[in-house]
C-alpha cells in the first residue's frame, strides 16, 4: 500500500479537526484513493502550546524547512490564515512542488489568481474549497454542476460568526457583545473578529464566488462592504415586529455584461428561506440561467464542517497524483456493498 505522506501548517481549531479526520477516516479515505494518507510533519509558531494535541510519530516544528525540504510530503495543507506571511509560503511550497489545500480567504480572495498561477507553472495543485461557507461544497459545485450553464446571481449567508450574532440577537434576546464572545468561544470567529463583523470576511468569500461563477477577478475595493456593528437589539426586534429578519447577505449578479457584488446587513421577509438560517450556519442561493434558484445551506464555520471541505480537496489531490503516477483514474464510489469502481 502507498502512503502519501502530509504537512500541516497551524493547529487551531480547523488544523486540530483536519488530524482528527485523517486519523478516524483513514481506511474511507484509503477506499476512495488506493492510498494511505498520514500527517507526518506540523508546523506551528508555538511547538511547547501544541505539544498534546500531537500523536506519536508525527513531527511538530515551528520550521518550514521541515516541510518544504522533506521530498516525501506532497501535500501540505495550510490553515495558519492571514495574507502574510500565508503568501510566502505557499509560494515556497509551490516552487517547492508540494500540492497546496487550504482554507485562506483572505490569501485566496487577494492573490489567489497570482499564486494559481505559480501552482501551474510548476504542474502542482492548489485547491481551496474550505475557503467559501465552510462545510458548504460549493465551489466544486459551481465547477461541477454549473458547468455549462450562465450563472446569473449567487447571493447568501457566509459567514458563520454573523449569523451567529444576529440568531441569538433575534431568538435569545442577547446582546450584540454577548453573541460574538460566544461566537468566539465556539471557535467560528476570526482569531481578530474584526473581519467578521465588519463583512470583509464574507466580502473575501463573494470574491471567490464572483470569480468561479462569473470568471471576473473582483476587488474587495469594487464591491459596498458593510458589516452588523452597529446593529442593536431593537432594530432585531423592530424588524422582527414587522415580520422581517436581519441578516448579513453577500450578493453578486451579472449586469449589462458586468458584475455588480456587495455584502450588507439586509431585512429579509420571514418566510424566505435565508430568513431561516440559524446559527453559524451558512447558505448559497445560485441562480442559473438554464436551471433557475438553487439553495445550498450547510454549517458555514467550526472544526470538524471546514475540515472536510479540507479533506474533499486532499482527496482530490491524492487522486490526481495517482493519475499522474499511474496513468489510472482511481475513481471508485464506495456502496453499502462495498466498493463500485466507477471505470469499470
Ligand atoms: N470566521 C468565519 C465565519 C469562519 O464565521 O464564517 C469560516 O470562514
Amino acid at each position: 500500500m502507498n502512503t502519501i505522506k502530509i504537512g500541516l501548517i497551524g493547529l487551531g481549531t480547523v488544523g486540530g479537526s483536519v488530524l482528527q479526520m485523517l486519523t478516524e477516516n483513514q481506511d474511507k479515505v484509503q477506499n476512495i484513493t488506493g492510498q494511505r494518507l498520514s500527517v507526518k510533519t506540523i508546523v506551528v509558531r508555538d511547538t511547547e502550546k501544541h505539544q498534546a494535541a500531537v500523536p506519536e510519530g508525527v513531527t511538530l516544528t515551528s520550521d518550514l524547512d521541515a516541510i518544504i525540504n522533506d521530498p516525501e510530503i506532497k501535500i501540505v495543507v495550510e490553515v495558519m490564515g492571514g495574507v502574510h506571511p500565508a503568501k510566502e509560503i505557499i509560494t515556497q511550497l509551490l516552487n517547492a512542488k508540494k500540492h497546496v489545500v487550504t482554507a485562506n480567504k483572505d490569501l485566496i480572495a487577494s492573490a489567489g489568481e497570482e499564486l494559481a498561477n505559480i501552482a501551474r507553472e510548476n504542474h502542482c495543485d492548489l485547491m481551496y474549497e474550505a475557503s467559501v461557507a465552510g462545510g458548504i461544497p460549493i465551489l466544486r459545485t459551481i465547477v461541477n454542476s454549473f458547468a455549462a450553464d450562465q450563472i446569473l446571481e449567487v447571493k447568501g449567508i457566509v459567514n458563520g460568526t454573523t449569523n451567529y450574532i444576529l440568531t441569538q440577537m433575534q431568538r435569545k434576546n442577547w446582546s450584540y457583545d454577548q453573541a460574538l464572545k460566544k461566537a468566539q468561544e465556539l471557535g467560528f470567529a476570526e482569531s481578530d473578529p474584526t473581519n467578521d463583523v465588519a463583512g470583509i470576511d464574507a466580502a473575501y468569500k463573494m470574491v471567490i464566488l464572483s470569480q468561479f461563477s462569473y470568471g471576473t477577478h473582483l476587488k474587495l475595493d469594487d464591491m459596498s462592504v458593510e458589516g452588523i456593528q452597529t446593529i442593536s437589539l431593537k432594530d432585531v426586534e423592530q424588524a422582527d415586529a414587522f415580520g422581517y429578519t436581519i441578516k448579513l447577505l453577500g450578493i453578486s449578479r451579472r449586469i449589462n455584461g458586468g458584475v455588480f457584488a456587495e455584502v450588507g446587513p439586509v431585512l429579509v421577509p420571514t418566510d424566505h428561506p435565508l430568513a431561516t438560517i440559524n446559527n453559524e450556519n451558512n447558505a448559497v442561493m445560485v441562480t442559473g440561467q438554464a436551471v433557475g434558484e438553487t439553495l445550498f445551506y450547510g454549517p458555514g464555520a467550526g472544526g470538524l464542517p471546514t475540515a472536510n471541505s479540507v479533506l474533499s480537496d486532499i482527496v482530490s489531490v491524492t487522486k490526481n497524483i495517482v493519475l499522474e503516477t499511474t496513468g489510472n483514474a482511481f475513481n471508485n464510489y464506495q456502496s453499502e456493498s462495498g466498493n463500485v469502481d466507477a471505470n469499470d
